[in-house]
């Protein structure tokens, strides 16, 4: 049985009004699920979002600060995140691009997600970035895909995959992420080494991230 991971980035979106909408209309919707294959849905949205939606959903942060508890204004750590979250987005292009991450603040960013259970997902842009050795879940999110419409091919993000899992022995699921809609959600999640997807606008709609999951 295949396990996928239909993850949802809202990135910064959303009151907390407009969360809980959101949610009630994922809730209150029974989705089938194929037999042979079970879905976790996992939401990373913003850390204002994550106390009221801690009791109905997987959750996940979209950062984490590289350092613990201390002086360190503007930062949210681990233990705090802990407290709502089970997983923490590292990584992600957006962040490289628009606030320096790179590979040492991510190193530092995973090694302290780790230290307080979360599970990181690293976001990479292609096979070749180092990752930390205890890291099991990888994101290949490339950022010419990222809200462009122009998702990567099946092909290429399943070859990218098996690389990822070759290289890194403790790696046991690499998503898609990139343009992902219900009308290309199968082509990615059909692939042998694709473990799930990472979406970002097209799961800001209950409807569409519905059909998502159902079509996955
Ligand atoms: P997108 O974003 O689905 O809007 O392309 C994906 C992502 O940022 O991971």
């Amino acid at each position: 049985m295949k396990n996928l991971f239909i993850v949802a980035n809202w990135k910064s979106n959303k009151t907390v009004s407009q969360a809980k909408e959101w949610l009630e209309k994922v809730e209150s919707s029974k989705l089938k699920v194929q037999s042979n294959t079970y879905k976790e849905i996992i939401l990373c949205a913003s850390y204002t979002l994550l106390p009221d939606l801690k009791s109905s959903i997987k959750l996940g942060a979209q950062d984490i600060s590289p350092f613990g508890p201390g002086a360190y204004t503007g930062e949210v750590n681990g233990e705090q995140i802990k407290e709502f979250a089970d997983y923490v987005l590292i990584g992600h292009s957006e962040q490289r691009k628009y606030f320096h991450e790179d590979e040492n603040s991510i190193f530092k960013k995973v090694k302290m997600a780790l230290k307080y259970n979360l599970s990181p997902i690293v976001c990479v842009q292609n096979d070749k970035e180092n990752i930390n050795p205890k890291v099991s879940f990888v994101a290949y999110d490339p950022a010419f895909a990222i809200g462009t419409g122009n998702p990567d091919t099946p092909e290429n993000a399943n070859m990218i995959a098996e690389e990822i899992k070759r290289k890194n022995k403790d790696v046991q699921y690499v998503l898609y992420g990139g343009s992902v809609n219900a009308e290309n959600v199968h082509n990615f999640t059909s692939c042998l080494v694709i473990d799930g997807v990472l979406v970002g606008g097209a799961s800001l709609d209950a409807k569409e991230f519905l059909e998502i999951i159902k079509n996955a």
